[in-house]
């Protein structure tokens, strides 16, 4: 029988990391790149193994690998492999197959891995098969001082999800759990917290008495051709909502982090924030499916699964006490572009000198592409009693070039052994509780067309505060690469 513990100490190293899936999709989009640029900048020195169903070699896996690096400078379009760096990676990169529910896989896998102290498992996996495989790992005595990276979705619902916690940690301690969500470790999503507590310019004005509602738009320009059949049983919220995009609202409206030198202290304040958000109401809230997504391969033809979610979160605190959050998200829209907009309050309607009446400041941090800050401010029209609306724009590649990417981040932070940037079971939780009134009362489904911004009821949800703002457009909008 398998026995939980309290897993190795935060901060030491993992010595091994194991990749189950790495014959997938999202290894191939996303990992094995990762890997690589960890191997590229020295952070990568460990072994790495994947395990997979294919009948493959390791040469099998190094060729894979190679194809996928490639297509990734590709689809850049800069840079080229490097063959040392390859050669590196490759040689520290091998393979185990097997079925992933027989056992006799995993006692291959303690073969292969006899050499850590410290493995690091990681599960890219199909979110059905997470329990078994940590069970499967705990009876073969590799769990005991660990780590396993689960990436989402963790859970389908409020109470899936405490069933997965519950059966997780008859295994692992929650110290040794890193659940991925991949936003938390993308770079400008990290740089909310500092933008936010590194300068004493937005503090005073972060709250109800200056902001008048704030709006969170992750739009994609591309639809869900090559994974029908797993979207179509999770659909938008599910998909993006519950995560990626609370887990962003979180670091936008939370109360700063305790000052000591708790290495939780970020995850507990979203978690207090989480706390103050009630379930969301379903009056509030809007569900979208674009034109021609029935016919998409393992899709079902009468799909009622949504491809677009607009609503609106209030929070009960001090700080956010009647401000709106509303919220956008959805597939095939006109542009890809995640950003959050803060809505400044209008200032006295009197105008100025009897003259011009001024319009909302706004502040909007674009996470994706090109991500950056833009203050949107009235100013005068030289030579005239106008005001005219002018921007001051950051964008961070042009400050700090290229920043890495959120799995080289993740991974790294896991065999590090740095939980900050992973979503902690509590917040899971609560995450799921305040969509879960949504997934029970799902409102009729609205058809919208490809290229737009999404159904036509997205816009009543607005209703007083001015409708969806046009988001903040990259000049050129890059290749998009949907990331699992
Ligand atoms: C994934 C979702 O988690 O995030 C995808 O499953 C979505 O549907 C992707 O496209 C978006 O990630 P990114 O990093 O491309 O914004």
């Amino acid at each position: 029988m398998a026995q939980t513990n309290s897993g190795p100490p935060a901060g030491s190293n993992g010595d091994a990391l194991i990749v189950f899936g790495i014959t997938g999709d999202l290894a191939r989009k996303m990992t094995l790149k990762a890997l690589y640029d960890l191997c590229e900048n020295g952070t990568l020195k460990v072994p790495v193994i994947g395990v997979g169903r294919s009948d493959w070699s390791d040469d099998d896996l190094h060729q894979h690998a190679r194809e996928a690096i490639e297509a990734r400078f590709e689809a850049k379009g800069t840079g080229e492999i490097d063959e040392d760096v390859f050669k590196r990676f490759a040689d520290n990169l091998s393979y185990v197959q097997g079925d992933y529910n027989d056992f006799d896989t995993f006692r291959r896998l303690k073969q292969a891995v006899s050499f850590a102290k410290l493995p690091v498992f990681y599960l890219e996996i199909p979110p059905s098969l997470f329990a078994g495989v940590i069970q499967r790992l705990g009876s073969a005595g590799l769990t005991k001082n660990s780590r396993v990276v689960i990436e989402k979705p963790f859970g389908h619902d409020y109470q899936s999800a405490v069933e997965l916690n519950d059966q997780i940690h008859e295994i692992l301690d929650e110290s040794q759990i890193y659940r991925i969500d991949h936003f938390l470790g993308k770079e400008p999503i990290q740089d909310i917290t500092y933008l936010r507590f590194a300068n004493s310019l937005f503090e005073p004005i972060w709250n109800r008495r200056y902001v008048e509602s704030v709006q969170i738009t992750m739009a994609e320009n591309f639809g869900v051709d090559d994974r029908g059949s797993f979207y179509d049983s999770v659909g938008c919220l599910r998909d993006v909502v519950q995560n990626h995009i609370l887990q962003t609202l979180a670091l936008v409206a939370m109360e700063p982090p305790s000052a000591g030198a708790e290495p939780d202290s970020i995850r507990d304040s979203k978690l207090d924030l989480f706390k103050a958000i009630p379930g969301a109401n379903p009056s509030r809230y809007v569900r979208g499916q674009y034109d021609g997504y029935r016919e998409i391969e393992g899709v079902d033809p009468k799909s009622e699964t949504e491809t677009f979610v607009g609503l609106r979160l209030d929070i009960k605190n001090w700080r956010w006490f009647g401000v709106p959050f509303f919220i956008r998200a959805g597939k095939q829209l006109a542009a890809k572009v995640t950003e959050v907009r803060i809505i400044l309050q209008s200032p006295p309607q009197v105008g100025i000198g009897g003259g011009p009446i001024p319009a909302t400041d706004e502040l909007v941090l674009r996470i994706d592409p090109d991500a950056g800050a833009r203050v949107l401010l009235e100013a005068k029209q030289p030579g005239e009693e106008k005001l005219h609306r002018v921007h001051l724009d950051l964008l961070f590649k042009q400050q700090f070039g290229d920043q890495p990417g959120p799995y080289e981040r993740l991974l790294a932070d896991a065999l590090a052994g740095d939980q900050q940037r992973f979503a902690r079971e509590d917040s899971v939780l609560e995450t799921w509780r305040i969509v879960q009134p949504l997934l029970d009362n799902p409102c009729p489904l609205e058809p919208y067309r490809v290229g737009g911004w999404g159904p036509e009821g997205a816009s009543n949800l607005m209703h007083g505060y001015g409708g969806w703002r046009r988001p903040w457009m990259p000049d050129k909008q890059p290749v998009p690469v949907a990331a699992g």
